[in-house]
């Protein structure tokens, strides 16, 4: 059947102003870090990629490194956009990544103009695009000149690959230095990727302060902990759930201790007297600060997108209820 989008896609969505840019994204935006990659059912993405669009989230994110293996999440969406999304690319903001090992050699990772260069044409021809929305640097490099990282992300926005640039889980100072040298090339910083969760909260300490500073926008990946904060662990580790699926990267037995599992009753406990699941209130919490342009998820099933879509029905807190998460967290 040919995809026809949602008549209502635009009814229940609210967007958000991504710092001090005309670009406004959707409160929730939809990651294919995970789930539609070689290995995954070609037929369950489409129908996540499908439902989101549908429901008003107009903002997909992919890297290169996505899959596994690394590439394929890139391939399958260019499969899945030229099929049933190319009519409303207009519609749609689309974002890549460069900065982590994706080919062997010299210039296949971090910061370099000739890797960042390379791996964004390298991701155009996978996703069949003739640019994207926002290209970041994945990650900082400790070993090239931050001037020449940025100028590399000017160069690929003025030579028409990308419309805008951002950075990801780069410090508050790397961030005011990299907002400095963006500004004074005509292309401005867009946005900042970092982690931020209930258990993660280091952007808090300097982070959000700088990018309200520089006009930044946010948009915090991994709001509920790669599925930690929800209520699916609750009792045991489901055959179905990342952690189960990706042991040797999920490292569960060290990230998820008695106490932490004791914290996550806890919160489920206050998310539903909110009449909320805890993965909606673990969304909500994360777009509570008014700098947040997004909370950027990621979902194994169209029914995870449904509920984290309908936690936009109540992100509101009363001081009550965040006094009581902080004390538990
Ligand atoms: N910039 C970076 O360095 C970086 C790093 C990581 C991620 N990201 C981006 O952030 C995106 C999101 O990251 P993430 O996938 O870690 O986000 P997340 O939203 O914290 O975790 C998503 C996972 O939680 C589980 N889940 C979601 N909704 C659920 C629900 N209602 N009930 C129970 N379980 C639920 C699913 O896993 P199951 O398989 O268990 O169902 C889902 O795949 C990525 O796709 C990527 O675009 C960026």
């Amino acid at each position: 059947m040919p995809y026809q989008a949602s008549a209502t896609r635009y009814d229940s969505m609210s967007y958000r102003r991504t710092g001090r840019s005309g670009l406004r994204l959707p409160a929730i935006s939809l990651g294919l870090w995970y789930n539609f990659g070689g290995i995954d059912p070609l037929e369950n993405g489409r129908a996540m990629l499908r439902r989101a669009f549908d429901l008003g989230i107009t903002h997909f994110d992919l890297a290169n490194n996505y899959g596994p293996p690394p590439g394929s999440a890139e391939e399958n969406f260019g499969r899945i956009f030229s099929q049933d999304f190319r009519p409303y690319r207009d519609e749609l903001i689309i974002s890549s990544k460069a900065g982590y090992y994706m080919w062997p050699g010299p210039y296949g990772e971090w910061g370099s103009r000739k890797y960042l260069v390379a791996s964004i044409d390298q991701s155009l021809r996978r996703m069949g695009l003739d640019y994207v929305d926002i290209f970041y640097s994945h990650r900082p490099d400790p070993h090239t000149p931050l001037e020449e990282t940025m100028a590399a992300l000017d160069f690929i926005v003025r030579s028409g690959r990308a419309l805008y640039v951002g950075i990801s889980t780069y410090s508050p100072e790397q961030t005011r230095q990299a907002a400095a040298i963006l500004r004074q090339l005509g292309t401005p910083c867009l946005i900042h990727q970092p982690r931020y969760n209930m258990f993660d909260r280091w952007i808090e300490d300097g982070l959000l302060a700088a990018l309200a500073e520089e006009g930044i926008g946010c948009i915090s990946f991994s709001p509920l902990d790669q599925g930690i904060l929800t209520d699916k662990y609750l009792h045991a580790v489901p055959a179905d759930s990342r952690a189960a699926k990706l042991d040797n990267q999920f490292h569960w037995g060290d990230k998820v201790t008695p106490e932490r599992v004791a914290q996550v009753h806890r919160l489920n406990d206050i998310a539903q007297a909110r009449g909320q699941s805890l993965a909606q209130m673990a969304i909500a919490w994360v777009l509570r600060h008014p700098g947040m342009s997004s909370a950027l998820i990621g979902a194994s099933k169209v029914g995870q997108i449904e509920e984290a879509v309908a936690a936009l029905a109540n992100l509101a807190f009363s001081e009550v209820e965040l006094a009581q998460i902080d004390d538990i967290l």
